[in-house]
């Protein structure tokens, strides 16, 4: 199983839309996925038609040691998908972690422990918009990062401070090996210059992990949470739906032949 972080410090990039619709997406591909949300803002959790605080969440698996996070797993309504969920909890568990010595790797230990159980193709941490504890947490605990990144001119001073955290959690010694596997465009409005400049200048610093997929502001990728659906299913056909495809075959396009078959 590999964990990948989808992870940018800023609000509303499209975290918790890439990690719910790349989930669904590599799910209808045959991959088996799980979406862990990590936010106690819950996004994730309520667009997979969970309510928040029905289930228990990764929190209370934080803060108890004798406990596995398998025991978190809902199967959602589509196949080969399932999802951990969050609640609010998780905010108030930001502050009793920071208060351990053993925040930062915690998690990790958890998820390492999960993978012996080798339980799915790809755990997707949908990250808060912070670079607070639960943040850095998921990046030790990750394989990899995927950064969404809005098609604005402020998106590379963003991308520049995630880089430095990932160069910092690697520093740190809780996960030198964690890998920025790459970047993702989103909210791209292609009748405006701005965001082909934007693009333009993510690829010209990161032309190796910058994805061709660039996923384009779209109405229905806002309006499908609310229903508890995913892209695919509310709207199939639709430029969001499209994109989110295409998002997922690159990935696993990118991966190993080992890993993908
Ligand atoms: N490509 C898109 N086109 C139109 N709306 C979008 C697109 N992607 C996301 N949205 C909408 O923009 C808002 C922010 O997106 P999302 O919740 O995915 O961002 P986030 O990075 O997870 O935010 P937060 O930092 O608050 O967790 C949501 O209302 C979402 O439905
Ligand atoms: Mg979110």
């Amino acid at each position: 199983m590999k964990v990948i972080a989808i992870a940018n410090q800023k609000g509303g990039v499209g975290k918790t839309t890439t990690s719910v619709n790349l989930g669904a997406a590599l799910a209808e591909l045959g991959k088996s996925v799980i979406v862990m949300d990590m936010d106690p803002q819950a996004n994730s959790t309520s667009a997979l038609d969970f309510t928040p605080g029905d289930h228990p969440s990764v929190y209370q698996h934080l803060m108890d040691r004798n406990s596995h996070i398998g025991e978190l797993l809902l199967d959602t309504k589509y196949e080969n998908l399932h999802l951990i969920p969050c609640d609010m909890d998780l905010a108030g568990c930001e502050i009793e972690l920071a208060k351990e010595d053993d925040h930062l790797v915690r998690l990790r230990e958890l998820i390492q422990e999960y993978k012996q159980t080798d339980p799915a193709d790809y755990l997707l941490m949908d990250c808060p918009p912070s670079l607070g504890v639960v943040m850095t947490s998921s990046l030790a605990a990750a394989d990899e990062l995927l950064v969404p990144l809005q098609c604005e001119y402020f998106g590379m001073e963003g991308l520049s401070k995630i880089v430095d955290v990932h160069r910092q959690i690697c520093e740190s010694g809780a996960n030198p090996d964690v890998r920025l596997e790459g970047i993702v465009m989103t909210m791209a409005d292609h009748r405006t210059n701005l965001s082909t400049l934007v693009i333009n200048d993510v690829r010209s610093v990161f032309p190796d992990i910058t994805y061709q997929t660039v996923v384009p502001r779209n109405i229905r990728l806002g309006e499908a949470p609310s229903y508890g659906q995913s892209i695919l299913e509310y709207d199939p056909t639709c430029a969001g739906a499209v994109a989110y495809r295409n998002l997922a075959k690159e990935f696993l396009e990118r991966r190993t032949p080992q890993e993908v078959h």
